[in-house]
């Protein structure tokens, strides 16, 4: 074996030396900041540490296979390197410094004779890559950067039907990544409130941010089911802050109890995403009296994210996210009929009425939040392959099955609004892949101040009307029933 062949480049980032480390410690996001990289995974469950496996694939298609050999928290991180034509061993190294934080990046190839002799023949080659990944790695880390403008090639595209739909589909969520800037915002400390956590989006949106270190409150109506998925996101991220809520959002009741429990545990909350849905057919209301999509989609977080204001507003970066739909589109806010009282009952319009009125909703709390250092925004995650989907629509899943996102991908753009840097320099938008996207296609569904207003003063009116009386004196208070479950790692 020829000597090997050394590369040792650095750059100093402005960013603390804990947010440095986390970000590139967590290898898989070499993806974001090296362009030879075309996709990271990690292979490994649980917190990065010795014994950590990655597997890397190369744009030209090698894939590199690394082992993290030493690892000593915000200080360096050994790795090996086995790839076909060659092994290496890749150091990273960490340093505080006045202005921020060191990385040093030391490569040791080892190739065999031949390749060895070419790659030394041409040194600048190797040089070009090294300088390129670290050029990489500092754009990744700089996270001032403005949030992503509107294109009017998106809107035009939106209108037609087959580019529109394309979209949705998991084709148009790797052409859009393709266009995406790194995400290294550092998440350790944040409190993450995800409603509708056991399945689909929900679980993927709450085990990504789990995995950046942030702590997670899980909401769910099913405390069994909610225990399972809490402790497997504990295992698979390594970070046990993981804290469930049982409440039924469909019941209002349940929604205030919800609201006062997180209200008095006292954390702030950095990030609320507003989940939880079902498409119900045929027609049903709740034991409360409302019909269940404008329970569970719109009166529910309406009333959840009211009543959490004072836990958003202690947050000084915080982040209110709307899981919406393209049904949308279709649809025209009826706040005289909020119940679907009145017509043929079509559950899939009932849904899309109920997410155009949360649509509106986010506009109306990022207006009047702006100077609270609250964003809220409002997000559809394409189409994605999760039990929602396929129990609610079996005949669009058969169809569409082979070209449906993973929860993952479906939840990739809450998780960006909830945590990129960029995504809190705008309020009050409509997000798919990353982009924004407009919140109307047709004149027609467009909502005139009056209606505006009166879907408001219903809003309000039902929350009030649900609020549940305050006990007058603290001797007759009656216990109130535990809600709130604590799992152990
Ligand atoms: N998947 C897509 O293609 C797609 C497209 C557009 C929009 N969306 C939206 O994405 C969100 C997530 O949907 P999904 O596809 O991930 O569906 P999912 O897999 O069925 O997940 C829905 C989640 O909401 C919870 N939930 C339902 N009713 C609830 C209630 N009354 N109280 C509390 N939690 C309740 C479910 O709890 P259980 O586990 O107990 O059932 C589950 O955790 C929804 O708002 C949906 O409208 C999805």
């Amino acid at each position: 074996m020829a000597d090997p062949i050394i590369l040792d480049e650095s750059i100093i980032t402005p960013r603390p030396l804990d947010e440095t480390f986390a970000y590139i410690s967590e290898f898989n996001s070499i993806e974001q900041w090296d362009p030879a990289v075309a996709s990271a995974e990690k292979l490994s469950q649980g917190a990065t540490g010795i014994g950590t496996e990655f597997r890397i694939t190369m744009r030209g298609g090698a894939v590199l296979h690394y082992t993290v050999e030493e690892f000593e928290a915000n200080k360096r991180v050994l790795m090996s390197v086995k790839a076909r034509l060659f092994s290496a061993e890749e150091e990273i190294r960490f340093a505080e410094q006045k202005s921020g934080t060191e990385v040093r990046y030391i490569a040791k190839f080892n190739f065999p004779g031949s390749v060895a002799k070419i790659s030394k023949a041409f040194p600048w080659v190797l040089d070009r890559v090294g300088k390129a990944t670290m050029k990489g790695m500092q754009h990744a880390l700089d996270n001032n950067r403005p949030a992503p403008q509107p294109s009017r090639l998106l809107a035009t595209a939106d209108k037609l039907l087959v580019p529109g739909i394309w979209r949705f589909t998991s084709l148009g969520f790797k052409e859009a990544k393709r266009r995406w800037q790194p995400d290294s915002a550092y998440l350790g400390g944040k409190h993450a409130v995800i409603t509708g956590a056991t399945s689909g989006i929900g679980e993927a949106a709450a085990t990504a941010l789990a995995a950046r270190g942030a702590k997670i409150t899980l909401v769910a109506r099913n405390q069994k089911k909610a225990m399972a998925v809490a402790s497997d996101i504990i295992r698979e991220t390594g970070n046990p802050d993981v804290t469930i809520e049982v409440a039924d959002l469909s019941l209002m009741s349940e929604v205030h109890a919800l609201s006062v429990r997180l209200l008095a545990s006292g954390q702030p909350i950095d990030m609320l995403i507003n989940n939880a849905g079902a498409l119900f057919n045929p027609r049903q209301e709740t034991s409360e009296g409302f019909e269940k999509s404008f329970a569970l989609l719109l009166l529910g977080p309406y009333i959840l994210t009211e009543s959490l204001y004072p836990a958003l507003k202690k947050s000084d970066d915080a982040r209110v996210v709307n899981v919406l739909s393209g049904g949308m589109y279709a649809a025209k806010i009826k706040p005289s009929d909020l119940h679907y009282k009145r017509g043929e009952y079509s559950g899939s319009r009932a849904y899309a009425r109920a997410k155009r009125g949360l649509m509106i909703a986010t506009e109306n709390w990022a207006e009047r939040w702006r100077g609270d250092g609250i964003t809220v925004n409002a997000m559809h995650p394409g189409w994605a392959d999760t039990p929602g989907v396929q129990d609610a629509l079996p005949a669009f899943y058969k169809i569409t099955k082979r070209l449906l996102r993973s929860p993952g991908q479906g939840a990739d753009t809450a998780v960006w609004l909830a945590a990129a840097a960029e995504a809190a320099k705008a309020s009050g938008k409509f997000w798919l892949d990353r982009e924004q996207h407009p919140s109307h296609l047709r004149a027609s569904t467009r909502e005139s101040s009056s209606e505006r207003q009166q879907l408001f003063s219903e809003l309000e009116k039902l929350m009030q009307n649900t609020r549940p009386a305050t006990p007058k004196r603290k001797a007759t208070q009656k216990k109130p029933v535990a809600s709130t479950a604590r799992l152990s790692a």
